[in-house]
C-alpha cells in the first residue's frame, strides 16, 4: 500500500505515505469512520470476519465499487447477505456512505483502500462467497498491462479469501482484457469455470456498464469458482 488516511492525537488528519514511515515517528491513529464506512483498526494484519460485519452472513466483495449503485441494489435485494465495497477514491467512498445511510442498509459497507492490498493483506481466509470485479480499468496500452489487477498473484489471493465453492465474477467491456483475464485464470488452473449469461441470475447493471452499453459496447463476462472440496 502507498498511503492511508490518518488522524493525529491532536485531531489533525491527512494522508499518510507508507514509504516515509521510517522518518516520520508520528503517533498515528485511524481516522473516525463515516457512517457506512469500514475503517480497520489496524491496516497491517488480516481482519477477522466479525471486524468486517458483526452479523455472520455470507460476504460479497465489490472491488472498485465506484459510486456504489451495484452494491446498493445487491444489498437491498439480499438482506441475508453482507456486501463490502472497496474503492480508492475518497469522493466515491463518501457518495457510497451517503447512499448506505439514506437507504438504512445494515448489510453494506465501503472500505477506502487499494483493491489488491485489501484482497492480498486484509481479507480473512475462506471468508468471501462472491468477489465481483466489474468494469475495472483495462489499461489498454501494452506497456501498462502490468498495472492490470488480474495477475497470477491476485488470483492466488482471491483463491485464499474465497470459501470453498466461492465465486469470482469479472466483467468488462474490453474484449482484449477479457481474453487476458481468461488466459490468466486458465494458467492459474485452480478455479472451475462456470457459465454466466446476462440472465443467469439477478445481477444489477453497474454505472459503467450502463455507460458502455449506451455507447453500443458489449460486455464480456467471466465467472469461476474455487472447487468445493478445497480448503
Ligand atoms: C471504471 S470504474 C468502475 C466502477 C464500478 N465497478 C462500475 O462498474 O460502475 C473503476 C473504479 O475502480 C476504482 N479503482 C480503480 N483501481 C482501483 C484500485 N486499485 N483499488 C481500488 N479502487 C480502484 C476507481 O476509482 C473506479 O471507481
Amino acid at each position: 500500500m502507498d498511503f492511508f488516511d490518518y488522524t493525529l492525537a491532536s485531531g489533525q488528519s491527512g494522508h499518510f505515505d507508507t514509504s516515509v514511515t521510517a522518518t516520520q515517528p508520528f503517533n498515528i491513529l485511524p481516522r473516525p469512520p463515516l457512517a457506512g464506512e469500514l475503517v480497520p483498526a489496524d491496516y497491517f494484519r488480516t481482519l477477522s470476519l466479525d471486524e468486517i460485519f458483526q452479523a455472520g452472513r455470507p460476504l460479497e466483495i465489490d472491488l472498485g465499487c465506484g459510486d456504489g449503485s451495484f452494491l446498493m441494489e445487491m444489498a437491498g435485494k439480499y438482506p441475508e447477505r453482507n456486501f463490502l465495497g472497496v474503492e480508492r477514491l475518497l469522493g466515491r467512498v463518501r457518495k457510497v456512505c451517503r447512499k448506505i445511510t439514506r437507504r438504512e442498509l445494515e448489510n453494506a459497507k465501503v472500505l477506502r483502500l487499494e483493491s489488491r492490498y485489501a484482497v492480498e493483506w486484509l481479507l480473512p481466509d475462506s471468508a468471501v462467497s462472491r468477489l465481483h470485479l466489474l468494469c475495472p480499468d483495462p489499461w489498454p496500452k501494452l506497456r501498462h498491462h502490468r498495472r492490470r489487477i488480474v495477475q497470477l498473484e491476485f488470483l492466488e489471493a482471491i483463491r485464499r479469501v474465497l470459501v470453498p465453492g466461492g465465486e469470482f465474477l469479472f466483467m468488462t467491456d474490453h474484449e482484449e482484457y477479457f481474453q487476458w483475464a481468461t488466459q490468466k485464470v486458465a494458467g492459474f488452473g485452480k478455479f472451475e469455470l462456470l457459465e454466466w449469461t446476462e440472465d443467469s441470475f439477478f445481477y444489477p447493471k453497474t454505472d459503467f456498464q450502463e455507460l458502455w452499453e449506451s455507447e453500443g459496447k458489449a460486455m464480456w463476462r467471466l465467472r469461476c469458482r474455487k472447487p468445493l472440496n478445497e480448503a
